[in-house]
């Protein structure tokens, strides 16, 4: 394995530990924030549970342990009572079905995971809407016409969709969507909205929201590292170097306003208060997107984002993870859910947990992801 990064055996032989001892007490439940040292457990139609499965898939590949690869495949399989159940179901089908079922699909050739994948790819692709040329995020009735940044990474189970299937229409859905997003979302500093809302009917946008961030016109840093991930990987499947271009944009805003220790605000944006809710989950994404984005452009500026993305890892490293604290469960401290409706406030969160990993993977010269 090439290593560019001398200080990620260490981490990575930390990490294979420490995702033992999660796997024994977790199992295949779902795990998304902890609390006292212990994760706690959501239902199986929360939003983040493909990240666990994806945790332990990334640490299959590289061991072989068979216990991990059970729990994945069994926390896979607790989701299907979603999958048949239609209501519960939402965007972020693609965060939960390619980090379990793409991902078990692209590493064991499973058919049952396969048809997984391709069924919650139908379910993205029936939220499309037509006039506004977006894909409908959440199911509350009074926000049809809602679309979210963070949909930017739900985009890679459609485009996985169209390369399986031989079917373009996945790719042409999700390729109108991350259009939409540049054209709405994306501002010339490379900041972008959280929440756009159309009119359903006439697709005609309305207003954009300040959603998890601070105010419709500010900076959430979690939507910044969306952006940055989300688009590199719409360019990847594509390439179409307007992503690839959007990518750099939100990469380099990330980056002059990033701290010096790698942990930013919940909203880059926001006043500073005491207690201010910080995200290391930001910074983690951020730099799994910024190691995607290296493999996009020419080899001058690859060598600015991945050294730009080892860095921010080696911060995070440094004062944020848990990795040694055997009285803390999770990998990686200090995320942010949604600070504007005071929810977990600077705790450990799975995604934080999963883009860390996967990242750290990447600087370890793995370049295929479940996305
Ligand atoms: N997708 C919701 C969040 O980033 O918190």
């Amino acid at each position: 394995m090439s290593n560019a990064a001398g200080w990620t055996d260490e981490v990575w032989t930390k990490i294979i530990n420490k995702v033992e001892v999660m796997c024994k007490s977790i199992g295949s439940e779902f795990p998304y924030i902890s609390c006292e040292g212990k994760y706690n457990r959501e239902e199986a139609d929360w939003w983040t549970n493909g990240f666990w499965p994806g945790l332990l898939w990334l640490v299959y590949r590289e061991t072989n342990e068979e216990g991990l690869k059970e729990a994945a495949a069994q926390a896979e399989a607790g989701m299907d009572c979603v999958l048949s159940d239609y209501y519960p179901l939402h965007h972020d089908v693609g965060f939960m079905w390619s980090l379990s079922s793409v991902a078990q699909y692209k590493l064991l050739g499973s058919e049952l995971s396969k048809r997984r994948a391709m069924t919650a790819a139908s379910h993205l692709v029936g939220r499309y809407n037509a006039m506004g040329q977006f894909i409908r995020a959440w199911n509350h009735p009074e926000r049809v016409g809602w679309a979210i940044i963070d949909c930017m990474m739900n985009l890679p189970l459609l485009y996985w969709a169209s390369q399986e299937s031989g079917d373009p229409r996945f790719r042409h859905v999700a390729a109108m969507h991350a259009n939409t997003t540049l054209r709405e979302f994306l501002r010339p500093d490379g900041s972008s909205h959280h929440i756009v809302c159309f009119d359903p009917e006439t697709g005609e946008r309305r207003e954009a929201l300040g959603g998890q961030g601070y105010s419709p016109d500010s900076a959430w840093s979690r939507g910044t590292a969306w952006t940055i991930y989300g688009m590199a990987l719409s360019a990847r499947y594509t390439g179409d170097v307007r992503y690839v271009d959007a990518a750099k944009r939100a990469a380099h805003f990330f980056l002059a306003n990033v701290p010096e220790d790698g942990l930013p605000p919940y909203d880059f944006r926001a006043p500073w208060q005491e207690g201010m809710g910080m995200d290391s989950s930001a910074t983690a994404c951020a730099a799994s997107g910024m190691l995607e984005l290296s493999l996009l452009v020419s080899e001058c500026e690859a060598a600015l984002y991945r050294s730009a993305a080892e860095k921010l890892l080696h911060r995070l490293n440094e004062r944020y993870t848990a990795l040694d604290d055997p009285n803390e469960e999770a990998i990686l401290r200090m995320g942010t859910a949604n600070y504007p409706r005071n929810i977990h406030i600077n705790v450990p969160m799975i995604y934080g947990d999963f883009f860390f990993v996967e990242a750290i993977c990447k600087l370890r010269g793995v370049r295929d992801t479940f996305w």
